[in-house]
């Protein structure tokens, strides 16, 4: 395990915002874990590739980078296969290594940025996927009962980008690995706007997993800007999902909002569209801002500090709640400490 005293934490977040922890470990096994010094919420963090976090403040005590490597096949029977990936496994990594092996029903959820360890946080999703979909568990260090924990992917209970891990009991777990099965047959999800029609422009009639993938790429790659270039955490926010009749009653008012059914039979809509529609489309403060490319993705544009972000991230939610009255949820995690 390493050690860094006073880090900056500018590296470790894709906003790459500046930030400073007092200190950060370094953990790369189990045993490491348990030879933390502890961990308490009120000042400490655990991060893995930081793309879904805001640093509003300083971090006062840790930051734990978790690095656990490694990905095993632990059991194969009809066509389905379960590997196990160390939380600190690259995520789009993994998902090309399943394709390479031959196993799939990760290829919707390429090139989503951060660590296997953080999928099941939020429970990543995109083109039509959602990690719920092949969640078969995960193994946590339980920090309030101090002992490892296996849970089963209905323990974790997964929601649109959402767990248990994230709202209804954050800094509880300390998440080594998940468990996925996938399969040798591929059964293609191409519902996704674009979709189709991205393979059908590269000549492809009859998809492979690892064609879906690559299109994704594609598209994901024009869509959104990449942190490596303008610093950003994806969406900033989630799309809000009403009751039929309040959805219904807004999409009157509004002609032209997207919206999608969801599977609980509720209405989401664009959040996106809400946005560029009050004007906020490349709105730039300073270095902070609203991404000219894709109205949900708030910007870095060089030395923006993480309370910059937050504040634009309030003007934009007053903006929507005023001229459509929808309170939008932000999907990274704010970090603040209390003073
Ligand atoms: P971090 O940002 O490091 O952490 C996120 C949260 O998880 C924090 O609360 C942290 O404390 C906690 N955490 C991290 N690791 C662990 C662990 N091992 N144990 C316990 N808690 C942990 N997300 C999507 O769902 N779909 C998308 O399409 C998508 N597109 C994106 C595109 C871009 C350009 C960017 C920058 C982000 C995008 N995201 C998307 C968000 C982000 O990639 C995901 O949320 C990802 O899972 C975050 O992984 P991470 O390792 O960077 O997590
Ligand atoms: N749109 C606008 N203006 C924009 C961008 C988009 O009006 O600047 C409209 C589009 O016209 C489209 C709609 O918004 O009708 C949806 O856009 P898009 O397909 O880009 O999807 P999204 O709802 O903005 C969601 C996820 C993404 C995920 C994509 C693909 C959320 C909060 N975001 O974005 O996830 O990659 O779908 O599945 O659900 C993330 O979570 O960080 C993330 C990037």
């Amino acid at each position: 395990m390493k050690v860094i005293e006073n880090p900056s934490l500018k590296a470790f977040n894709s906003f790459g915002t500046e930030a400073r922890a007092a200190l950060a470990f370094t953990v790369e096994s189990e045993e490491d874990v348990l030879s933390l010094p502890g961990f308490n919420p009120a000042t400490d963090v655990i991060l893995g590739g930081g793309s879904n976090v805001l640093f509003v403040d300083d971090v006062p005590g840790s930051v734990i980078l978790n690095r656990i490597l490694g990905i095993s096949l632990i059991d194969e029977s009809d066509g389905q296969v379960i590997i196990e990936a160390g939380a600190g496994e690259n995520w789009h990594g993994l998902v090309r290594w399943t394709l390479a092996q031959g196993y799939c029903g990760l290829e919707n959820l390429s090139l989503i940025p951060g660590l296997a360890g953080a999928a099941p946080i939020q429970n990543i999703g995109a083109y039509g996927v959602e990690l719920s979909s092949v969640l078969e568990g995960v193994t946590c260090w339980d920090w309030t009962q101090s002992c490892w924990r296996s849970l089963r992917a209905e323990e974790c209970r997964l929601g649109y980008r959402e767990s248990r891990f994230k709202s209804a009991e954050p800094d509880r777990f300390l998440i080594s690995s998940i468990r996925l099965r996938l399969s040798r047959e591929f059964i293609p999800i191409l519902s996704y706007a674009g979709l189709q029609e991205e393979l059908s422009f590269a000549g492809i009639n009859q998809a492979s997993a690892r064609d879906v993938s690559d299109a994704i790429i594609r598209i994901r790659s024009r869509k959104l800007p990449d942190p490596a270039v303008t610093g950003n955490a994806g969406s900033f926010f989630k799309n809000p999902a009403l009751n039929r009749e309040d959805a219904e009653k807004l999409i009157e008012r509004v002609p032209g909002l997207p919206f999608w059914e969801t599977a609980e039979g509720r209405l989401k809509l664009s959040a996106a569209w809400m946005i560029e529609h009050c004007g906020f489309k490349a709105y730039r403060k300073g270095d902070a801002g609203v991404s000219g490319q894709h109205a949900l993705v708030l910007v870095n544009h060089g030395s923006a500090s993480g309370r910059e972000i937050a504040e634009i991230s309030s003007m934009v939610r007053s903006a929507v709640d005023e001229t459509f009255g929808i309170g939008l949820e932000a999907e990274p995690r704010l970090i603040e400490f209390k003073h």
